[in-house]
């Protein structure tokens, strides 16, 4: 069987070792080929493709991004469609496709296998916020990265006598703030699941700052404060039309500095989060995703993706993995909130 693999979407750390595992798995154990799609979807529409064997992919689950490259192409807009999809995996003598993607990806891939086409899914998001699977590859590095971070801003922030504001990515859900945030020991966490009112927030950072403490408040880039009704953006929209979020903690540097008088400095991660070698955890989790992406085409589970749940990797329906965000629960966020301020 010959089998297309495409990374679409934002990219994220593990995506290498994800089509690692599945050209390991597929050529080695299940007799299977493969060939990549270049950017994406773009690369489907396109019949842009590169052969996939054992040695295109030596020594990748250690590398950051993926060596197929990403976009956020629809597949269904301009040249696409399911039927010329369909007219090129023929022409090239491609069986099956693995889409490894978030959310976008994976709507896509129900659309597509409704329409016939055989595909099978690998979830990716460095968000954490599909629902269907425990854990995604790359959040575990995004939420060292930040901790990292977050650890260099307390010291200089200590050094000042400032508060500092680290935000970080988190759309929907503020699992990266959360994680990130409790690991460093941060005096407030806000998260787009939360309503934080300014004067909360001015409460902790003052309360943090009366013990002698360089306040430290992390923010997702989706938080909405209280007095507000949406995220912040002013980057204009995406290739799905989404705001292209970023920006919330220089504007909330300001105004905390205003209400404590505390001299306030922001620092946006950002794409520092989804670069670079990915953990050991995500080498494994998308090393383990990717070989039971290559079962999932020999068992021809299409419209189906793989997903972790507790140790076990297992197979759910495209439509449960895109029913529900994974947002942070109430008791998560008040465990968390007890060490604020
Ligand atoms: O969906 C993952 C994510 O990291 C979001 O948290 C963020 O809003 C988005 O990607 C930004 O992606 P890009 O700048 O690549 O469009």
């Amino acid at each position: 069987m010959r089998i297309g693999i495409l990374t679409s979407g934002g990219d994220c750390p593990g995506l290498n070792a994800v089509i690692r595992g599945i050209v390991l798995k597929g050529t080695e154990i299940n007799g299977q080929e493969f060939v990549g799609f270049k950017g994406g979807w773009r690369g489907v529409v396109n019949s842009d493709l590169i052969e996939l064997g054992r040695s295109n992919v030596r020594g990748i689950a250690k590398e950051g991004g993926t060596i197929l490259g990403t976009s956020r192409t629809n597949p269904f807009e301009g040249e696409g469609g399911a039927e010329r999809i369909q007219q090129n995996l023929e022409r090239e003598g491609i069986d099956a496709v693995i889409a490894i993607g978030g959310e976008g990806t994976l709507a896509a891939a129900k659309r597509l296998t409704d329409a016939g086409l055989k595909i099978v899914g690998v979830p990716k998001t460095i968000d954490n916020d599909l629902d269907a699977t425990d854990y995604t590859f790359g959040f575990d590095t995004a939420v060292q990265i930040a901790t990292d971070a977050m650890d260099r801003l307390r010291t200089t922030g200590d050094s000042h006598s400032r508060c500092m504001v680290a935000e970080v990515m988190g759309r929907h859900v503020g699992w990266i703030a959360l994680h990130s945030g409790m690991a460093a020991g941060a005096h407030a966490i806000l998260i787009p699941e939360q309503k934080t009112t300014m004067e909360q927030i001015r409460s902790w950072v003052e309360s943090a700052n009366a013990r002698g403490r360089a306040p430290l408040v992390v923010v997702a880039e989706g938080f909405v404060p209280g007095e507000t009704d949406d995220a912040h953006s002013e980057r204009g929209l995406d290739a799905f039309g989404r705001p292209r979020l970023g920006g919330i903690g220089e504007r909330l540097a300001p105004m905390i500095e205003e209400m404590t008088g505390i001299e306030t400095r922001a620092t946006t991660l950002g794409h520092i989060q989804r670069g670079g070698v990915p953990s050991a955890y995500d080498r494994v989790l998308a090393t383990r995703l990717g070989m039971a992406a290559s079962d999932s085409v020999l068992e021809e589970r299409w419209g189906q993706m793989v997903a972790l749940r507790a140790t076990d990797i297992v197979n759910v329906g495209f439509e449960e993995a895109l029913g529900k965000l994974k947002v942070v629960p109430q008791h998560r966020y008040d465990e968390a909130a007890l060490l604020f301020g």
